[in-house]
């Protein structure tokens, strides 16, 4: 059996990952939140403290190490920016000098939003970032270096179900309607969200194959947020709340946002002789997921506090 160790590991994508790979690999993480689940180990500190990291990863001593945690809030990025730049930049380059030491494969979690939207075609992994906010920029400097050290950087954009009590796109749009509300959503800002299940095999894949370097890990085609939201809804059957139109540069946002992050996973595809679902077909997954209770599942297997 292998092992890998996860950062961030009650967060969306860590806990997913986490639930999923727990029957053929030995899984230890490490989050800020107390994190209690059946098969694996979890430890509870701040990933800032360097000391404490270290001698948790030395004694995890992993195979693999799968950096999830980030400063994902966008806004806080621009308001604390030294925070941003030490939680995405600074811990990464941490972590892959360690994984070097004890020869452990870094898989790097990235973003989309490295890039400033300004190309309407679908980003390539060879196209070069521009980051026209603090996120972007603090994700794509980490980035930089575990490619420097032929790990692996995984840039994607995900929805799925949490373990904790937060909601991603998807789930908040269940949510919201469900309760009744009426969604402003974004018909100006397009993205490639992938469900984090089909992250986490893909991811799997690529470490299957000793894959090194950069890959687009996303839906294929891109969507805008308007239609993903409409789309949700009608495969949810939700007729509660409603979704009506709205343009980003009417919200309040304290950083600037790409208003095209669209990638394509064509070198992902063709590396590993895959086929990766549409934005639609990601939601029909999604509610197929929900409909099995797979929620309900990984809520009640994992608990933080
Ligand atoms: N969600 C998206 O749409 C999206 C899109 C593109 C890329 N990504 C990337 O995907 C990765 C995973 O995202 P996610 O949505 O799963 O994020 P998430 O749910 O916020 O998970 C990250 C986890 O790391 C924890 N964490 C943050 N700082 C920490 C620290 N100093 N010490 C210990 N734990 C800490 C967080 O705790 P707190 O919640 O308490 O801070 C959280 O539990 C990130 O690297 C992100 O940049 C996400």
């Amino acid at each position: 059996m292998n092992r890998i160790y996860i950062t961030g590991i009650a967060g969306m994508l860590g806990a997913n990952i986490a639930y999923l790979l727990k029957d053929q690999w030995e899984i230890v993480g490490v989050d800020k939140v107390l994190f209690r689940a059946d098969k694996i180990k979890c430890e509870q500190f701040d990933l800032l403290d360097y000391q404490k990291l270290r001698e948790s990863i030395l004694r995890a001593a992993p195979d693999v190490l799968i950096h999830t945690a980030a400063l994902v809030n966008v806004d806080l990025c621009e308001e604390d920016q030294e925070l941003a730049y030490q939680l995405n930049t600074e811990l990464t380059v941490f972590l892959a000098k360690i994984c070097d030491e004890i020869s452990c494969k870094m898989v790097y979690i990235s973003t989309d939003a490295v890039f400033d939207g300004e190309d309407k075609t679908l980003y390539r992994e060879e196209d070069i970032p521009h980051p026209v906010n603090q996120y972007g920029k603090t994700k794509w400097l980490g980035e930089e270096e575990v490619l420097k050290r032929n790990h692996l950087v995984v840039r994607t954009n995900i929805y799925g179900f949490n373990v904790q009590d937060k909601y991603s796109f998807g789930e908040w749009i269940y949510q919201s309607l469900q309760r009744g509300e009426i969604l402003h959503m974004f018909t100006d800002i397009d993205f490639s969200p992938i469900l984090v299940n089909d992250l986490t095999e893909v991811i799997l894949k690529l470490l299957e194959e000793d894959r090194q370097g950069m890959y687009h890990v996303c839906a294929s085609g891109c969507i805008c947020k308007y239609d993903f939201g409409k789309y949700l809804q009608s495969i949810f059957s939700l007729n509660e709340g409603g979704i009506e139109k709205s343009q980003s540069d009417h919200f309040p946002f304290k950083a600037r946002r790409s208003k095209h992050m669209g990638m394509s996973n064509k070198k992902v595809r063709e590396t590993l002789g895959i086929s990766l679902p549409s934005p639609e077909e990601s939601i029909e997954r999604f509610y197929q997921l929900f409909c099995d209770g797979y929620h309900e599942e990984i809520k009640s297997w994992g608990r933080s506090s």
